[in-house]
């Protein structure tokens, strides 16, 4: 997100336009916590997770009165757009906003759960795939070695984009996501069919908001039924939306942050900025919230494929 903010400042500037940064979300509009930024405030701050605007959830957002008071900022401090980086929650709040003020907003997605729709990619989701990845690859060292059963839960409270590209990426034998309704008996059906193959190492990948419950449960109910496994679980959890961004990242969102600018420039308002096929791509904010983003059905399917 610190990319996508230095593409927005970067882009101000460029275009003549003065640009402001708000800290910690909704909260600081709420408070009046913002200042002017300039080419050079946002200097060396690509390779740091998070933002260094300190953004976070806002619960007084939420309410009327506090959106007041976040228009009444806006207007005092002579504001003519807002750009909103966020997900679900930082994007429903902006459609409101924007309808209650009747002020142009433009939104970049960020969330590691790649859950919205209108963009193939979501700023963060690459990082938190390859921390996740790179964690599967430790921990198939000791899967192998003591010929262990590893659950491994990573992020995605309703949606199974990191454990799909995970369980690609990592080589898992299986993948438990929200979206699709897999059985504890599928599941060891798969293991059983893999130990007769004489597979090497097995690593099942759960997403956090599957519905067969937490990797535990999950991990519990198979070491019922094939009790000769030694199993080990491992939570990845929040390191998986922190440390220094991909490449990936970094350029989607110096690209999303121009984008965001120049769809202003252009008029544009309650939209969503989206990158679809490499190309840039523009989303009603409502339409990207409320459209149910699928999993990539050929992948799925080569998961399955390669888990033999
Ligand atoms: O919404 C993104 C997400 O990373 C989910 O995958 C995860 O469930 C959640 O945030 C964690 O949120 P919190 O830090 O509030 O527990």
């Amino acid at each position: 997100m610190n990319a996508a903010i230095r593409a927005v400042v970067r882009a101000c500037i460029f275009y003549d336009l003065d640009v402001y940064g708000i800290y910690r979300g909704y909260d600081g509009l709420i408070k009046g916590d913002l200042e002017q930024l300039y080419v050079r405030s946002v200097s060396n701050i690509l390779s740091r997770g998070g933002t260094f605007l300190l953004s976070a959830r806002s619960s007084e957002f939420r309410t009327k009165e506090g959106r007041q008071k976040a228009y009444d900022n806006f207007k005092a401090n002579g504001l003519d757009a807002l750009v909103v980086i966020g997900g679900d929650g930082s994007f429903t709040g902006a459609d409101i906003f924007s309808n209650e003020f009747d002020l142009p907003v433009i939104g970049i997605p960020g969330t590691i759960d790649n859950d919205l729709a209108g963009t193939d990619f979501t700023i963060g989701y690459d990082t938190a795939c390859n921390t996740a990845r790179e964690a599967i690859d430790k921990i198939r060292d000791t899967a192998s070695s003591h010929d262990r059963l590893f659950f491994v839960e990573v992020m995605g409270r309703d949606a199974g984009f990191i454990a799909l590209n995970a369980a690609i990426g990592g080589g898992a034998v299986a993948m438990i996501v929200p979206e699709h309704n897999w059985s504890i008996e599928a599941l060891v059906s798969r293991l059983r069919k893999g130990a007769a193959n004489q597979k090497a190492s097995n690593v099942v990948i759960v997403a956090e908001g599957c519905h067969l419950g937490s990797s535990y449960d999950i991990a519990e109910k198979v070491k019922k039924q094939l009790d000769h496994y030694d199993i080990r679980v491992s939570v990845l959890g929040h390191m998986q939306r922190g440390g220094s961004p991909t490449t990936l990242d970094r350029v989607i969102a110096s690209r999303m942050g121009v984008a965001a600018i120049e769809g202003l420039r252009d008029g544009m308002s309650k939209v969503m900025v989206g990158i679809v096929n490499n190309h840039v791509n523009y989303t009603p904010i409502g339409e990207a919230i409320k459209t149910v983003k699928r999993l990539d059905a050929e992948e799925f399917r080569i998961a399955k494929i390669l888990s033999i």
